[in-house]
C-alpha cells in the first residue's frame, strides 16, 4: 500500500484547530482509499519562538525535506512576536527554500455559500508567483532612527522566475477554459512589469490554444468584483497575487473558504498546503474556526500526491455539507460540527 508521510505544522491560533480537522478528514479519505497517510507534527510556531528563540530549528528545512508534503495551519501571533519575525522564520523560508514557486488559489462559491456579489457563476484559479518579485526580501535600512532614514525594498524579477510561472499558468489554463489573464502594472512600473509582459508574450507563443489577456492590477481588482465570471486563470506576481487572492476569498464568501497550495512543480522538493487565512487571534480557542479552507487545501494535497479520486471525494463531501447549510454562516457552526459533517458525508 502506498504510504505518504506528511509534515504537519499547525502553527498558531486557529491554525491548530483547522489542521486537526483537516487531518481527521484526510485520514478518513485514506481509510476509504487504497493508500495511507502518516503525519509527523512539528510544534513550530510563535510559542516555539518564545520558548527557543527560533520559529523552527536551524535544521528545520532539512527535516522537512524528506516528507512527501507539508500541511500548514497558520503562522503569526503579532501580540507577542512581530510578523516580520514569525513569517520570515517559518512560512516564507519554506516557500522559497523548497522552490514552491506556484501558489495556486481557487476561487469559486461552494454550494450553499452566499457571496457578496450578484454574480455567482465564477470559477477563478489564481496563480501567484511565490518565491521572488516584491517579496524577495532584498533591501535594507540606513541611518536608522534618524531624520535621514532610508528604507529600500527591491523587487526582483528573474527570467527563470517569470517564465516558469507564466508557463505554469498557461498549463493550468489548458486544463480549464483556456483563458489566461496576466496581471501587471506595466504602465507605471516600466522595468519589471514591462519585462513580465515581454516574457508573457514569448512564452504564450508555445500555447496558441490559450487566449492570453493583459490587465493592470487596479483594473483586475475591479474586474474580479464586477465581472468575475469573465475570468479563468489569473497569473500575477507575489504582491499582486497576494492582494488579488484576498479579493478572491472575499467574493467566494470569506477567508473561511479560501484554500491554497504552494507547489514545487518539478517535485524535487515537498510542496506545502495551507488555508489563505491567518491565525485569527480574535477567535482562537473558541472552537468556531471554519475548517473548510484548510480541508479544501488538504484535498489539493491529495490531488498533488496523485490521489485524485480521494481529493474529489473530499470536495464532494465538503460540497454536500455546505449545500445543507452547514459551515456556510460565519461562526454559526463549530469547527467540530463541520468536521464531523464532512467525515459523515465522506463515508
Ligand atoms: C498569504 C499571506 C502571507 C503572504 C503573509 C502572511 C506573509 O498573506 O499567504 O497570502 O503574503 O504570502
Ligand atoms: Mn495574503
Amino acid at each position: 500500500m502506498k504510504t505518504y508521510s506528511i509534515a504537519l505544522i499547525p502553527g498558531d491560533g486557529i491554525g491548530k484547530d483547522v489542521t486537526e480537522a483537516t487531518w481527521q478528514v484526510l485520514k478518513g479519505a485514506a481509510s476509504r482509499g487504497d493508500f495511507a497517510i502518516e503525519g509527523t507534527t512539528f510544534p513550530w510556531s510563535c510559542a516555539h519562538y518564545l520558548e527557543t528563540g527560533a520559529m523552527m530549528p536551524p535544521d528545520g528545512i532539512e527535516t522537512l525535506r524528506k516528507f512527501h508534503a507539508i500541511l500548514l495551519g497558520a503562522v503569526g501571533w503579532p501580540a507577542e512576536v512581530p510578523d516580520s519575525i514569525s513569517l520570515h522564520g517559518l512560512l516564507l523560508p519554506i516557500r522559497k527554500r523548497f522552490v514552491q514557486y506556484a501558489n495556486i488559489r481557487p476561487h469559486r462559491l461552494l454550494p450553499g455559500v452566499q457571496g457578496p456579489l450578484r454574480s455567482e457563476g465564477f470559477d477563478i484559479l489564481c496563480i501567484r508567483e511565490n518565491t521572488e518579485g516584491e517579496y524577495s526580501g532584498a533591501g535594507g535600512r540606513v541611518h536608522s532612527g534618524t531624520a535621514d532614514e532610508v528604507a529600500i525594498e527591491t523587487s526582483i524579477f528573474t527570467r527563470i522566475g517569470v517564465e516558469r510561472i507564466i508557463r505554469f499558468g498557461l498549463e493550468q489554463a489548458r486544463t480549464r477554459r483556456k483563458k489566461l489573464a496576466s496581471v501587471t502594472k506595466s504602465n507605471a512600473q516600466k522595468h519589471s512589469m514591462v519585462f513580465w509582459d515581454e516574457v508573457t508574450d514569448d512564452v504564450a507563443k508555445d500555447y496558441p490554444d490559450v487566449e492570453v489577456s493583459r490587465y493592470h492590477i487596479d483594473a483586475m481588482a475591479a474586474r474580479m468584483v464586477l465581472a468575475p465570471e469573465s475570468l479563468d486563470v489569473i497569473v500575477a506576481s507575489n504582491l499582486f497575487g497576494d492582494i488579488l487572492t484576498d479579493i478572491g476569498a472575499a467574493i467566494q464568501g470569506g477567508l473561511g473558504y479560501a484554500a491554497s497550495a504552494n507547489i514545487n512543480p518539478d517535485r524535487s522538493m515537498p510542496s506545502m498546503f495551507e488555508p489563505v487565512h491567518g491565525s485569527a487571534p480574535d477567535i482562537a480557542h473558541l472552537g468556531i474556526a471554519n475548517p473548510i479552507a484548510a480541508i479544501w487545501s488538504g484535498a489539493m494535497m491529495l490531488e498533488h500526491l496523485g490521489e485524485a479520486r480521494a481529493a474529489a471525494d473530499v470536495m464532494a463531501a465538503v460540497e454536500s455539507v455546505t449545500a445543507r447549510g452547514i459551515g456556510t454562516v460565519t461562526s454559526k457552526d463549530s469547527t467540530e460540527t463541520i468536521t464531523r459533517a464532512v467525515l459523515a458525508a465522506l463515508s
